[in-house]
């Protein structure tokens, strides 16, 4: 090829971003059960249940009509109908204006940032965190700015944290997230309150990411939404409607983003999936199946919650919402990448290192899914015990 040439085929830097080393995870375990070995599958976080069957209806009915665009911001008939769930689960009369129908809450995330931030601001986010907050804001050429949480904040960030930062060096914005991933820990609608506050006092833009709601055990997760009318929250029907693979999500963002949020959806991708709006609109109607599909979840923290400190798994952060458990293993091991991939070559146990979620001291973690069965729940406990007093 011609030196001129190669220079076409190079990625952009800002493509550059990491790639999640639970795929390692699992393709080692795609190996393994090809070899007939059943595997425990406890590292990727989605439920393994169906969406409810009132959105399979739904989306079959729809099928036998024209599936065109819709109007950028979301059929309005669902838009109404998520402005509904404001009032019937927090109390809060939402305008259905406010509410922006997204490509799941990865969607959200890109048109959220979009529209808040310029390039070059500095946005914070909890450490540990979920990776595709800082991979899309450096990405879009904003700085993703990492603030260390411990045990005494309860694994959250706290006002204090949030001005020191701040006074080091401006940030725009603060990405907040109760039920958190990979920690499974919330914050107390307090907390959450007062860290808005402080946020807000600085001139610093706050993005609430409520995408585990409705999947809480320890105390009931309050919306950013009932506490400052600007704050946009993201959610989705990924995690407590089941629904990962439909992409579909949403936003509510306060009054005069609206427009700005309808600019870049319409060009970025005209309208999301139409089958999805539709089958996203009936999941409402299956609220009884999902919470039966929630219970199934409590009993699953029971098992580990007993079980892993019997197994030796003895430390973990609060096991309080979304299907997560985030265990210490410092005492094994200081390489959780290595700790992950032994643990399912011989005890055929899959669990994601804590590296993908925080490059500072993840090698001393692991994150277990819960979303599956309670029989493969007891089957991980009983092969994790074996394993480590082996
Ligand atoms: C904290 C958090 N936010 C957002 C997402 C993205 O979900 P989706 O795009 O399916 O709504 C996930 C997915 O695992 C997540 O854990």
């Amino acid at each position: 090829m011609l030196e001129a040439a190669k220079h076409l085929l190079t990625p952009s830097k800002r493509s550059n971003v990491p790639p999640f080393m639970v795929m390692d995870v699992m393709a080692a375990a795609a190996q393994l059960e090809a070899k007939g070995i059943h595997v425990v599958h406890m590292e990727v976080g989605q439920p393994a249940a169906p969406a409810p069957a009132t959105a399979l209806r739904a989306a079959q009915k729809a099928l036998a009509g024209r599936i065109g665009y819709t109007e950028t911001l979301g059929i309005p008939s669902l838009r109404s109908a998520i402005a509904r769930h404001y009032t019937d689960i927090y109390g809060l009369a939402l305008d259905p204006a406010r509410v922006v129908v997204t490509t799941g809450s990865s969607g959200g995330f890109v048109l959220a940032f979009l529209a808040l931030f310029e390039p070059g601001d500095r946005v914070a986010l909890a450490n540990p965190g979920y990776p595709p907050y800082r991979h899309i804001l450096s990405a879009l050429g904003c700085e993703p700015v990492l603030i260390g949480t411990c045990a005494e904040t309860r694994w959250a960030i706290t006002g204090e944290a949030l001005d020191a930062e701040h006074r080091r060096q401006p940030l725009a914005g603060l990405v907040v997230a109760s039920p958190a991933n990979p920690t499974g820990t919330m914050m107390e609608a307090g907390a959450l309150a007062r860290l808005i506050s402080a946020a807000e006092a600085l001139g610093i833009r706050v993005i609430s990411d409520e995408i585990y709601h409705g999947l809480d055990y320890a105390f009931s997760a309050e919306t950013a939404a009932k506490l400052s009318e600007r704050v946009l929250v993201i959610n989705s029907f990924s995690k407590y409607f089941c629904m990962t693979g439909w992409r579909v999500g949403w936003m509510v963002v306060p009054d005069n983003l609206v427009r700005a949020a309808e600019r870049l959806q319409g060009n970025l991708a005209i309208s999301v999936p139409t089958l999805a709006q539709v089958a996203a609109q009936a999941a409402f109607g299956g609220r009884a199946e999902m919470e039966a599909v929630k219970r199934g979840y409590e009993e699953n923290r029971r098992i580990l919650v007993a079980g892993l400190p019997k197994a030796g798994l003895d430390k973990f952060l609060p096991v309080d919402g979304a299907f997560y458990l985030y265990a210490d293993i410092s005492k094994f091991s200081d390489n959780s990448l290595d700790f992950a991939k032994r643990m399912l070559e011989q005890a055929h146990v899959a669990a994601t290192p804590g590296i993908d979620f925080d490059p500072i001291n993840g090698k001393h973690f692991l994150r277990f899914c819960y979303a599956g069965s309670a029989a493969e729940m007891h089957e991980a406990v009983q092969r994790i015990g074996k394993w480590l007093r082996a």
